[in-house]
C-alpha cells in the first residue's frame, strides 16, 4: 500500500514539476509582460544580454546582441554606415549578391539643408537594412565638423549644431519609418581620429552645450533613435561611456531618451561603471564583460535596480525589432530604384562654388578634355565602417560619355592607363583600413601635351579627388593643401584654355574640405560634390549639363588658410606625440580652447575674411527676398519671407535665418543659425513664402555660472541670408521678459 502511496505522490510531483516546466516555458517575452520575463531571469541571463556576442546571421555586420531561447529572446543584428548598410556583397557557396547603395555621405546631405530630402534617403535606405535582416543601423555620424582635418568628417554634417540635428533628426526619422533602428554616434565629442580610443576632449560646458551637445540634442528630441552609441574618448576626463552625467543626467533626464545607449566596438576596463552610467550594451561583447557585471551584481557595486534598469531597456528595444517581430526579410531590395534616389539626392546638395561668366551649364555639344586621376578614381564614399559595398560606383568619365559627351579620347586613355598602374597603390592603401593615406599622385602632363590639347577640346573638366577615413586624421601637406602635380596641372591648364578663350571647369571630389584660395582663380567653374555615392557622378554631370540647377550651399566654411582656424592651434594634424605618455597635448588630451568660436561663429564675428562663407552655394538663376515678417509672442517668433526666382532657369533657394541676440552679458556669436528653408523648385518668376519658427529656448545662450539657458531681454535682429555673409533682409524686434531654463551639472 505505501508503495502505491508513494508512487501515486512521486507521478503527482512530476506531474506538477513538468506542468510548472512547461509552464515556465511558455512564457515568452511579448511587448506586455517584460516584468514578468525579467522577474523569470537569472543574473547570469541578465548579464548575456547587457553584452553583445559573435553572430553569423548576416555576415558583414558589425555585431549581435545574445538570444536567450527559453525565454524567446532573439538575437538581434547591428550593422554600419551613414552612407548605406555595410555588409559582406558575397557569401560562401551562394550566388546571389548582398550588395548595397552607397547613398551621398552625409556632408552632402547637409549640404542640400533639406531635411524632407534626407528622410527621403534614410527612407530607402533603411529598407536594405530591413530588406537584409539588420535590426539597427550604426547611423548617424553626427559629431561637429569642429575642425577640417578631422578623417570622418565625411561621416558627418556640419560645423553648426542646429543643421547637424536637423539632419540627423531626418536621417533617423527615415531609416526608422521601416520599422527598424538608428543610432546616433557617437556621443559625444569625438571630433578627431587621433587616439580616438584615449583621447580626453576637454570642453568647456557653455561650448558643449551650445555646440558639441546642442546637435545631439535636436536629433534625439526630434528623431527619437532607438539607440544611441557613446563614443571611444573621454570627456572632461570620464569616458563617455561611464559617464553618469553624460548619458543619464543629460541624455535621459534631460532629454527625455527612452532607448538604449550602446558602446562604441571597444568597452573599457570599466565595464561596470559603464552598466552603472546608463550604458546598456557593450559591443562588440566579450565573456569578459558578462563576468564582470555578474560578479558586481554579487558584490553589491551594481545593485539589482540597476542590472534590472538596464534589462529592462534592452527588452523594450528588442521587442522593437524585426527579428523579434519574426520578419521575413527578402534579401532582395530594390537596387534599381535606390540607385535612383541615391542620384537626385546628389543632384540636390552638390554645391557650385564658382561660376565665371556663366561658364556652366555646358551645351552638352561641347568636345570635354576630362582630367585628373579621380575621373576614373571617383571617390564615392569614403573608408572605414562609413564604407558601403556597392556594386558599381560611377566615374566621371562613364558619367561623361552617358550624357553624350564628346571626350577626348586619347586623354581618356592615357588616364586609363595611369588609374590602372595607380589603381594597385590605392588598393593597397584601401586595404590599410586604418589610417587610409589619401595621398593621390595627380599623372604629370606636359605644357605642350595640354596646349595640344586646349587647341584639340572646347573645355577642361579637371576632377580633383580627396579620399578620408576612419581611423586617421587627415595632413595640411598634399592633403589638405594640393600637392605639386595638381597645382602644376591647374596652371597649365589654366594658361592653355585661357590662351585659347576657352574654360577650364574644376570638380571638387572631396571627403572634407581643402584649401581653395590660393588656385580658385585659375578656374571658371568649380563643382562641389564632395563624395556623392555611387551615383554621384552622373549627378555631377546632370549639374554641369544643366539638366539640375545646383541648389546645394556649404555647411561649414572654407579658411583662406588652414591656420585661420581657431582649432588648428591644438588639432592633432602634426601628430603631436612629444611629451610623455598621458601628457601630449593634442594627443592624450585636447583642449577645445577655441571654446564656442567654431567655424562662422568665429570668422563672422571677428570679420577674419574666408575663401567661402558658411551657407554659400551659387545657383544657374537669381532669387530676390520680400520684405520679411516677424511675428513674436511669448514662446518665441514666427518669421516669413517670400522668394521669388528672378532669374531664366528654375531652381530652389534656400534661405538661412540667423539671429543677432542683444550685447551685454555673455558675449555671443555676431549671428547664429536659428532656422532655415528650402523652396521647392520655382519656375521664373515663381515665388513661394517660407515660415520659419524660432522659441525662446532655441534663442538662448548657455550661461556656465548659473548653469543655465537664457534668453536675455533686449534686441534682436533676425536676418534672412543666401549665406552667414549675405544677409538679404533684416527684422528686429524687442523682447521684453527674460527667460531662463537651469540644468543639471553633469560632472
Ligand atoms: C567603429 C566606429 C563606429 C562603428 C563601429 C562598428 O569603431 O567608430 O562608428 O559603428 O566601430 O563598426
Amino acid at each position: 500500500m505505501k508503495q502505491t502511496c508513494l508512487i501515486v505522490l512521486l507521478c503527482f510531483v512530476f506531474g506538477l514539476f513538468a506542468f510548472a516546466q512547461t509552464n515556465t516555458n511558455t512564457l515568452k517575452l511579448c511587448e506586455d509582460n517584460i516584468d514578468e520575463i525579467i522577474g523569470m531571469m537569472t543574473n547570469e541571463e541578465k548579464a548575456t544580454i547587457l553584452v553583445g556576442g559573435p553572430g553569423s546571421l548576416v555576415p558583414g555586420a558589425a555585431g549581435y546582441t545574445r538570444e536567450i531561447e527559453r525565454l524567446g529572446i532573439p538575437m538581434t543584428v547591428l550593422a554600419d554606415g551613414p552612407a548605406g548598410l555595410r555588409i559582406q556583397p558575397k557569401r560562401e557557396g551562394i550566388d546571389q549578391t548582398f550588395y548595397c547603395t552607397g547613398f551621398p555621405t552625409s556632408t552632402l546631405l547637409a549640404s542640400s539643408w533639406d531635411p524632407e530630402l534626407v528622410e527621403t534617403v534614410t527612407t530607402a535606405m533603411g529598407n536594405e537594412v530591413l530588406e537584409y535582416g539588420v535590426d539597427v543601423l550604426l547611423a548617424p555620424g553626427m559629431n561637429l565638423h569642429r575642425n577640417p582635418l578631422c578623417g570622418r568628417n565625411f561621416e558627418y554634417y556640419s560645423e553648426d549644431p542646429l543643421l547637424s540635428g536637423k539632419m540627423a533628426a531626418a536621417y533617423v526619422r527615415g531609416v526608422q519609418k521601416n520599422g527598424v533602428g538608428t543610432s546616433v554616434k557617437h556621443f559625444a565629442a569625438n571630433n578627431q581620429e587621433t587616439n580616438r580610443l584615449e583621447n580626453d576632449a576637454r570642453i568647456s560646458n557653455r561650448a558643449l552645450r551650445e555646440l558639441y551637445l546642442k546637435n545631439f540634442e535636436i536629433a534625439i528630441k526630434e528623431g527619437k533613435p532607438w539607440t544611441v552609441m557613446s563614443s571611444y574618448n573621454k570627456l572632461n576626463g570620464d569616458y563617455t561611456q561611464q559617464s553618469f552625467g553624460l548619458l543619464t543626467t543629460v541624455l535621459r533626464d534631460e532629454w527625455g531618451f527612452d532607448g538604449i545607449v550602446m558602446t562604441d566596438w571597444g568597452v573599457k576596463d570599466g565595464t561596470v561603471k559603464s552598466s552603472k552610467a546608463g550604458n546598456d550594451l557593450m559591443e562588440p561583447g566579450r565573456q569578459v564583460e558578462i563576468d564582470r557585471i555578474l560578479a558586481a551584481v554579487s558584490e553589491g557595486s551594481i545593485s539589482q535596480v540597476e542590472l534590472d534598469r538596464n534589462v529592462r531597456r534592452m527588452l523594450h528595444y528588442i521587442v522593437k525589432t524585426p527579428h523579434f517581430r519574426g520578419y521575413k526579410f527578402s534579401n532582395k531590395p530594390d537596387l534599381k530604384a535606390h540607385a535612383q534616389v541615391a542620384r537626385k539626392a546628389a543632384e540636390e546638395s552638390i554645391i557650385l562654388l564658382r561660376n565665371e561668366d556663366n561658364t556652366l551649364p555646358l551645351k552638352g555639344s561641347e568636345k570635354v578634355a576630362l582630367y585628373g586621376l579621380t575621373s576614373l578614381d571617383f571617390v564615392g564614399i569614403g573608408t572605414g565602417s562609413g564604407e558601403v559595398y556597392t556594386d558599381h560606383i560611377a566615374t566621371m568619365q562613364e558619367a561623361m560619355n552617358e550624357a553624350g559627351f564628346t571626350l577626348d579620347q586619347n586623354l581618356a586613355e592615357f588616364y586609363q592607363h595611369y588609374f590602372a598602374q595607380q589603381e594597385a597603390v590605392q588598393k593597397m592603401e584601401r586595404n590599410n583600413r586604418w589610417g587610409y593615406r589619401n595621398i593621390r599622385e595627380e599623372a604629370e602632363l606636359s605644357a605642350r601635351a595640354i596646349s595640344l590639347q586646349a587647341q584639340e577640346n572646347d573645355v577642361a573638366v579637371y576632377v580633383l579627388g580627396r579620399n578620408a577615413g576612419e581611423g586617421a586624421d587627415r595632413v595640411l601637406k598634399d592633403d589638405f593643401e594640393l600637392n605639386t602635380n595638381e597645382r602644376e596641372l591647374l596652371q597649365n591648364l589654366s594658361s592653355a584654355y585661357h590662351a585659347l578663350g576657352k574654360k577650364l571647369v574644376v570638380v571638387l571630389n572631396v571627403g572634407g574640405v581643402i584649401e581653395t584660395a590660393s588656385w580658385k582663380h585659375l578656374a571658371d567653374a568649380i563643382v562641389l560634390p564632395w563624395s556623392p555615392g555611387q551615383e554621384g557622378a552622373h549627378a555631377v554631370v546632370d549639374v554641369l549639363t544643366g539638366k539640375v540647377n545646383p541648389s546645394g550651399k556649404l555647411p561649414m566654411t572654407f579658411a583662406m588658410q588652414y591656420m585661420d582656424i581657431p582649432s588648428s592651434k591644438n588639432f592633432p594634424y602634426g601628430q603631436n606625440t612629444s611629451g610623455r605618455r598621458g601628457e601630449r597635448k593634442d594627443v592624450d588630451f585636447t583642449n577645445y580652447e577655441e571654446d564656442i568660436w567654431v567655424g562662422y561663429r568665429y570668422f563672422q564675428t571677428n570679420n577674419v575674411g574666408v575663401s567661402y562663407p558658411f551657407g554659400y552655394g551659387l545657383s544657374y538663376t537669381t532669387f530676390s527676398y520680400s520684405k520679411p515678417k516677424v511675428k513674436t509672442d511669448k514662446d518665441g517668433f514666427t518669421a516669413t519671407i517670400t522668394v521669388t526666382n528672378t532669374g531664366k532657369v528654375a531652381g530652389r533657394e534656400v534661405v538661412e535665418l540667423y539671429v543677432a541676440a542683444p550685447a551685454g552679458g555673455l558675449e555671443k556669436p555676431a549671428r547664429e543659425l536659428k532656422a532655415f528653408g528650402k523652396t521647392k523648385l520655382l519656375a521664373p518668376g515663381e515665388s513661394e513664402t517660407l515660415t520659419m519658427k524660432v522659441s525662446t529656448y532655441e534663442m538662448a545662450s548657455f550661461n556656465e555660472k548659473n548653469s543655465s539657458w537664457e534668453t536675455a531681454v533686449g534686441n534682436y535682429q533676425v536676418m534672412f541670408g543666401a549665406s552667414v555673409g549675405d544677409i538679404r533682409a533684416t527684422v528686429s524686434f524687442e523682447l521684453k521678459n527674460a527667460q531662463s531654463w537651469m540644468v543639471k551639472m553633469m560632472w
